[in-house]
């Protein structure tokens, strides 16, 4: 029995009457969302295919189907800020822009429903949207009814043109506005992103009351350096984080980058793995008409996915840096037949240019079995590995700023 699956159903048991609890997201969600790779496009005549526009999440919504990803578990296809009219309605009510949305936002809802999938988008709960559009501070219930009547599964609401110091009370009565149209709603709140980097902890006891997931930190950018940057911040504040991570809410580091311009393959397997391991929300953000094969293959890894939505909900932890190289832990559900699981993630800082050999043994990852454990790698199923014991050296390869995961399983 590893210690540490003991504490979390101890702490789990403590927790439970009092999170938000309208039946949503006992897994990380999993889905795709348009902010990184196709930000404020809106001009439709100089780019036709990757404005945000009706026909983009159309098109996401097949290849969502076709390419297999919805099937991996991939079920939230995402509208994210400046799909709206830059005025509400006579009656006061969100709209979309006429042009980019002719048919309007319940029709695009019916057409990803018709293909399996589910419904998200996007709202601010300040005066404006961060790119300027209509904000719902003064509108909260009527959104919220809006959401609901388009058939809405999930909000990403976010925080721009709001007072970041008091916003959670407006969180707090959206919720109240989401739950009241009767609709299970996905709520991923945005409040945190506007504290914690001025230097404000925000209330997760709070947070875990009232959303699903949360976005603790700064947006991603299309580059490495981003993926290190917020590694190190939750990796810094993750006794923090880690209580409040469990089914039915989640820390959200932001967007996978994979498949875009900034990565290379092999940092694309380490926020892939570092992901997995941190129980965050699989939200892609990519052109899955263009994505190279080889991406692809990596966002839909079964083994990978599997580590995230593993049923305990656990947010793994950093547990050793060594020569630069992190090595993260996290518990899992035993197997059917009572062996203990944990995955182990390791990500590389390094740049001298070959698969740096990293040795640890499984008991300085605070991994322990009377009887051994086998173990796998995730990324590369011809890499065989022997039974070890707690105390023998593990030497794995890693590659220069890349990364890989590792699932050890106990003996019988
Ligand atoms: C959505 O609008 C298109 C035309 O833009 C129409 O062909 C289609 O029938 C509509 N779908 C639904 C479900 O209303
Ligand atoms: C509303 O909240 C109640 C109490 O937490 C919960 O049982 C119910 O499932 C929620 N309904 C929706 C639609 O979220
Ligand atoms: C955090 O929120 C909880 C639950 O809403 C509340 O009981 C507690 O007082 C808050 N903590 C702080 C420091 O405001
Ligand atoms: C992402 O990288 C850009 C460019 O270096 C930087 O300005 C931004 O703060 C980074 N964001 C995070 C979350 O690290
Ligand atoms: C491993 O467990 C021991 C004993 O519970 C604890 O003191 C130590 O900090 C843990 N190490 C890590 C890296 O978590």
């Amino acid at each position: 029995m590893i210690p540490i699956s003991a504490a979390f159903f101890a702490l789990a048991a403590l927790k439970v009457a009092v999170c938000l609890d309208n039946g949503l997201a006992r897994t990380p969600p999993m889905g795709w969302m348009h902010w990184q790779r196709f930000r404020c496009l809106v001009d439709c005549d100089i780019y036709p295919d990757e404005c945000i526009s009706e026909k983009l999440f159309r098109a996401m919504a097949d290849h969502m189907v076709s390419d297999g990803y919805l099937a991996a578990g991939y079920e939230y296809v995402m509208i994210d800020d400046c799909w709206a009219d830059k005025e509400r309605d006579a009656k006061g009510r969100l709209q979309p822009d006429p042009d980019r949305f002719p048919s309007g936002i319940k029709n695009l809802s019916d057409y990803i429903h018709g293909k399996g999938l589910k419904f998200g988008m996007y709202a601010d709960y300040g005066l404006r949207t961060c790119a300027g559009y209509p904000g719902s501070l003064l509108y909260l219930e009527r959104d919220a009814d809006t959401f609901a009547e388009w058939e809405v599964d999930y909000l990403k609401f976010d925080g721009c043109y709001s007072d970041w110091q008091f916003i959670d009370k407006g969180y707090i009565q959206m919720g109240k506005y989401l739950n009241a149209t009767g609709r299970p709603i996905v709520y991923s709140c945005s409040w945190p992103a506007y504290q914690e980097p001025n230097g404000m902890q925000s209330n997760y006891t709070s947070l875990a009351e009232t959303c699903n997931l949360w976005r603790n930190w700064d947006d991603i950018d299309d580059g490495w350096n981003n993926v290190t940057e917020i590694l190190d911040w939750f990796s810094s504040n993750q006794d923090r984080l880690a209580p409040f991570s469990a089914p039915g809410h989640w820390n959200d580091p932001d967007m996978l980058i994979i498949g875009n311009y900034g990565l290379s393959l092999e940092q694309s397997k380490a926020q892939m793995a570092i992901w997995s391991i941190m129980a965050a929300p699989l939200i892609m953000s990519v052109d899955l008409r263009t994505i190279r094969p080889e991406f692809r293959d990596i966002l839909l890894n079964r083994d990978v996915i599997a580590v995230n939505q593993d049923p305990l909900g656990v947010m793994g932890k950093l547990i050793l840096k060594r020569k630069n190289i992190d090595i993260w832990t996290k518990p899992l559900s035993d197997t059917a037949d009572g062996r203990s699981r944990v995955a182990i993630g390791l990500m590389s800082h390094r740049v001298d240019g070959y698969p740096y050999r990293i040795g640890f043994t499984l008991g300085e990852l605070n991994i322990t079995s009377p009887r051994g454990f086998n173990l796998k790698d995730l990324f590369d199923e011809n890499l065989k590995h022997p039974v070890y014991s707690d105390s023998e050296k593990i030497y794995v390869r890693v590659k220069p700023t890349g990364g890989t995961l590792l699932v050890a399983t106990s003996l019988k």
